[in-house]
């Protein structure tokens, strides 16, 4: 940096944000406020994807970091002007790629209180309230999901990193029954653990394998039936040297493994299971899907996001593990500086150490929903799953999945360019879906993963499709 740069900016020094009192600027939260109200009234009657314009426009921000501080309210305007535009309308009903999972008003507010606090809660001594709320969201949630009583959680910023715990914990117990200590002794000479698990097992499962050193192409994939549902008969003598890895919602499919049955080989066997229940863990949250995760309280540890189908704001995601102390001597970390409170630290569970009140978020979501709410909330979504399911195959497309939760494949049955029509689809802004393959073959997956869809967005995300279609043929 010049001399004459760096005097320009020292020289500036007294009007930067900075040595002033954090109280309350009317000004600033107001027009935050304004612009979040202007965006939600908005968001459910726009577009879904944003117009090639609104995405042009993001070319805004491409500049070089201002030497001087921008005047007040200016950072807010440019990002309004030219940021809420260029979003896509996950918060809208007609949002249905990947697993988004839609916001709830009450949990968006909540966050916005929370967020004023800036807890860190690494440690109880740096945040009592975000410490105690961590502790009753692990309470009401292993209550809510049926799992073992004495199941400890850890608030991560999804499922991936829920994944990288819990198989962390997994591969300690699996070395130390062998006698090792992976945290001192590594992986260097180490015993080897058998990984077996569901063939359609998510990308992160993998990926968490690759992580810790246990290697993908170790990973034995069980066979499936044409649901995504491990089979049985595919299941070879497991031993206390097994992990095995099982899915309750696939990410296609939606499909579950038979959870009870693989539990209780794994527990006759003493071998670690783990449920990957990213979205479809919430099943068990209600009497009308709770049948799907039967037996899901015999595994060792879950990984599930409280992002997609409870619709908490992003980023939450929770570790679960059967055994605390397994979690906490995994995970262990210390230093002469950290401060152990008497209560619960948060940290001890998780990979991180600084992190967001995240407990604090999902205990205002569950809050507001009540264990009534998130039943409702569960029904909901899958209730306007199996309507889209019911039209389309009424406009002639083929849905080759059962539809047991909330998600939903789609193919054509005449031949016609899936990949053209998913393109016509996305171009139009009516909705939004991805693709995918299933069984070798390419489909559209829609994931319906908003309380705010209504029976009028998915009759209009049908027509979107059959339109769509009609354009295809006739070019
Ligand atoms: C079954 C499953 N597992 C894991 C993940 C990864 O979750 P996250 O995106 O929260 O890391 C997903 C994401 O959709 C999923 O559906």
């Amino acid at each position: 940096m010049t001399t004459k740069r760096r005097n320009s900016i020292l020289g500036h020094a007294a009007h930067t944000p900075v040595g002033r009192s954090m109280g309350y600027d009317e000004a600033l939260f107001s027009l935050a406020h304004e612009y979040a109200a202007e965006y939600m009234e908005a968001v459910s009657g726009r577009r879904v994807t944003p117009a090639p314009e609104d995405v042009e426009a993001l070319r805004n921000f491409d500049e070089p970091i201002p030497d001087e501080p921008a005047k007040p309210l200016e950072t807010l305007r440019k990002l309004h002007r030219f940021g809420s535009p260029g979003t896509m309308a996950q918060t809208g009903g007609r949002y249905f790629g990947f697993v988004n999972g839609g916001l709830l008003p009450e949990a968006l507010a909540s966050r916005w209180l929370i967020d004023s606090w800036d807890q860190n809660t690494a440690l109880e001594v740096m945040s009592p309230v975000g410490s105690r709320l961590e502790q009753v969201s692990q309470k009401w949630f292993v209550d809510l999901l049926g799992l073992p009583r004495q199941t400890v959680a850890g608030f991560t910023n999804g499922t991936s990193a829920a994944l990288l715990c819990c198989l962390t914990a997994a591969r300690h117990a699996l070395l130390e029954r062998q006698g090792w200590d992976v945290s001192a002794q590594g992986l260097h000479g180490a015993p080897r653990i058998r990984v077996l698990g569901n063939r359609h097992s998510h990308a992160a499962v993998l990926r968490a394998l690759q992580v810790l050193g246990l290697g993908t192409n170790h990973f034995e994939p069980l066979q499936t039936d044409d649901q995504g549902r491990i089979l049985l008969s595919a299941l070879p003598q497991l031993d206390e040297n097994t992990l095995l890895l099982t899915q309750a919602g696939d990410v296609n499919s939606g499909s579950f493994d038979p959870l009870r049955e693989l539990g209780e080989r794994a527990q006759e066997a003493n071998a670690w299971m783990h449920v990957d229940g990213a979205f479809g863990l919430w099943a068990a949250a209600s009497r009308n899907t709770c049948h799907l995760t039967d037996g899901v309280e015999l595994a060792n540890s879950w990984s599930v996001d409280a992002h997609k189908t409870l619709n908490g704001p992003y980023e939450c995601g929770i570790a679960l593990c059967r055994e605390r102390d397994v979690l906490v001597k995994a995970l262990k970390t210390d230093a002469s500086y950290f401060t152990s409170g008497e209560k619960r630290d948060g940290m001890a569970f998780t990979l991180d150490m600084s992190r967001r009140a995240r407990g604090a978020e999902l205990w205002a979501t569950l809050h507001t929903l009540g264990r009534s709410g998130v039943e409702a909330l569960v029904d909901h979504l899958c209730g306007m799953a199996r309507r889209l399911s019911r039209t389309l195959r009424e406009l002639g497309f083929v849905v080759p999945n059962d539809v047991v939760f909330n998600q939903v494949m789609v193919k054509t049955s005449d031949g016609s360019d899936l990949g053209a029509i998913m393109g016509e689809l996305q171009r139009s802004g009516e909705c939004w879906c991805g693709g995918s393959r299933w069984l070798g073959e390419p489909v559209i997956r829609v994931s319906i993963c908003s309380h705010a869809t209504t029976e009028a967005d998915i009759d209009r995300a049908a027509a979107a499709f059959d339109a769509a279609r009609r354009r295809v043929v006739e070019s």
